[in-house]
C-alpha cells in the first residue's frame, strides 16, 4: 500500500465529532505519514483557540484561515490531514482536495450527538437548539461530503484502528482509474 499510494495526501472529510484525528492520526502511523489537524495549525498560526477566532473574526474570517492552511498543506506528500468539517464549504478548497484523496467518515447524526454533548470547543454548537444546528450543518454538507473519493460509513461501535484499515482497503480502487493511464 505504502508503494501503491507513493506519496499522495489523505484527506479526511465529514462532521465535526466524525473521528477524523483519531483515525487520521492511526492512518500516518500506518502509512508512514505525517499527519496533521487543519484546526490546530489555524489555531497556532492565529495564536488563538477556535472559539477566539470566530469570536474576534467570525466564521468568514476563520474560512480564511482554513483556506490559508490548506494551500500551504497542499505541496507537500506524504501527509494526512484532518480538516474541518467546514472545509468541503468553500469551492476553491476543493481544488486543494483534490490533489489528493479526500476520504469522508460518514457518521451517522445520532452517533455525532452522543459524541458532541457538552462539547464547548464547536462554536458553531453554541446554538439554542444545538441538535437541530448539528442537523442543518449535515443537511447542507451532505452533498459536499458526498463528492469524496471514497466514503467509509462509520457506526457507533467501530474502533479507529477498524476505519483505518477500511480506508486502506478502499484506496486501490481510487488510484486504479489513475494508473490505468499509464
Ligand atoms: C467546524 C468544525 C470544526 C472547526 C470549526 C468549524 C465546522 O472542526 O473547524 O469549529 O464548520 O463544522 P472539527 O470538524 O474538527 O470539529
Amino acid at each position: 500500500m505504502v508503494q501503491l499510494i507513493k506519496g499522495i495526501n489523505l484527506y479526511l472529510v465529514g462532521m465535526m465529532g466524525a473521528g477524523k484525528s483519531t483515525v487520521g492520526r492511526v492512518l500516518a502511523r500506518e502509512l508512514g505519514y505525517r499527519f496533521f489537524d487543519t484546526d490546530d495549525l489555524i489555531a497556532q498560526i492565529a495564536g488563538k483557540s477556535i472559539p477566539e477566532i470566530f469570536a474576534e473574526a467570525g466564521e468568514d474570517g476563520f474560512r480564511d484561515l482554513e483556506n490559508q492552511v490548506l494551500s500551504q498543506l497542499c505541496p507537500y506528500k506524504n501527509l494526512v490531514v484532518a480538516t474541518g468539517g467546514g472545509i468541503v464549504l468553500r469551492r476553491e478548497n476543493w481544488s486543494y482536495l483534490h490533489h489528493g484523496i479526500v476520504v469522508w467518515l460518514d457518521v451517522p447524526l445520532d452517533v455525532l450527538q452522543a459524541r458532541l454533548q457538552g462539547d464547548g470547543t464547536r462554536p458553531l454548537l453554541q446554538d439554542p437548539d444545538p441538535w437541530g444546528k448539528l442537523r442543518s450543518l449535515l443537511d447542507q454538507r451532505l452533498h459536499l461530503y458526498a463528492q469524496a473519493d471514497v466514503k467509509i460509513k462509520v457506526s457507533a461501535e467501530a474502533t479507529p484502528e477498524h476505519l483505518a484499515q477500511q480506508v486502506l482497503t478502499a484506496i486501490p480502487q481510487v488510484l486504479k482509474p489513475a494508473t490505468d493511464h499509464i
